[in-house]
């Protein structure tokens, strides 16, 4: 028999965390973006659309990745509604990680205000209309899915540590694999 797949490879790992720590990042860099004033303030706003837009095609690629490599089964202890509910809040992350980038990529558009991508590139902008108005009902639509990230990110890590304290099963140390494996 063979033996049953137990580890995330490098490539999802990797992806994982780095685009982890690039939505934070975001969040981050709004809240300073809120702190300052004038060009400062100009310069978070403009990071924090080069690092939506990347985490947009990382999202793209992990998707891609995901399809190809399907995720590892869940430990065979957890209840079906929990397989189901730990499922659908990945699936969400996904529709919500693609869905901020859009929205925000949209309204940039509908403004006509260019993006200059980490100052390497203008980043092609989107066929929308509607100006300033249709911009400022875009930005609505992604600040409430900004509310919908906020929710996914308690759930998820949540769920996380309750795998490790409550129900002390491999789940974490399989996305952080310098905890020791439970044997
Ligand atoms: C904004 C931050 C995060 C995002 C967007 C995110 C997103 C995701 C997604 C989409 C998956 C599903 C992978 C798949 O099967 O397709 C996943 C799995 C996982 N995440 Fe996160 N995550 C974040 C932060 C964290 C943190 C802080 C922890 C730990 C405390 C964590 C622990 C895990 C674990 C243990 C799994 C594996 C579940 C399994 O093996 O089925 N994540 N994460
Ligand atoms: C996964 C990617 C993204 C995340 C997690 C994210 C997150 C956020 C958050 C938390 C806010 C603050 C919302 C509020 O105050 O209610 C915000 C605002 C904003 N976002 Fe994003 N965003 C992402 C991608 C983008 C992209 C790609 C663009 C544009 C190309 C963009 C443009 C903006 C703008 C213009 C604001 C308003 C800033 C202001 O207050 O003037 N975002 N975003």
């Amino acid at each position: 028999m063979s033996e049953p797949r137990n580890r995330y490879s490098a490539v999802s790992l990797t992806l994982h965390w780095v685009i982890a720590a690039l939505v934070i990042g975001q969040v981050l860099l709004i809240m300073a973006h809120d702190a300052t004033d004038g060009p400062m303030s100009r310069s978070f706003v403009n990071l924090h659309k080069s690092d939506g837009l990347l985490i947009l095609v990382l999202t793209l690629a992990r998707i891609g990745w995901r399809v190809a490599n399907p995720a590892l089964p869940l430990p065979d202890a957890m209840p079906r509604w929990q397989k189901i509910f730990a499922r659908t809040t990945h699936v969400l992350f996904y529709v919500v990680l693609l869905a901020l980038p859009l929205t925000g990529w949209m309204a940039s558009s509908a403004a006509g205000r260019a993006i200059e991508w980490f100052g390497l590139f203008n980043w092609p902008l989107l066929p929308v209309g509607g100006g300033r108005e249709a911009a400022r009902s875009l930005m609505g639509v992604h600040a409430l899915v900004v509310k919908g990230l906020y929710v996914l990110i308690a759930l998820h890590v949540a769920g996380a540590l309750k795998h490790h304290f409550i129900d002390r099963d491999n789940v974490l140390h399989r996305m952080i694999p310098i905890i020791p494996r439970r044997p």
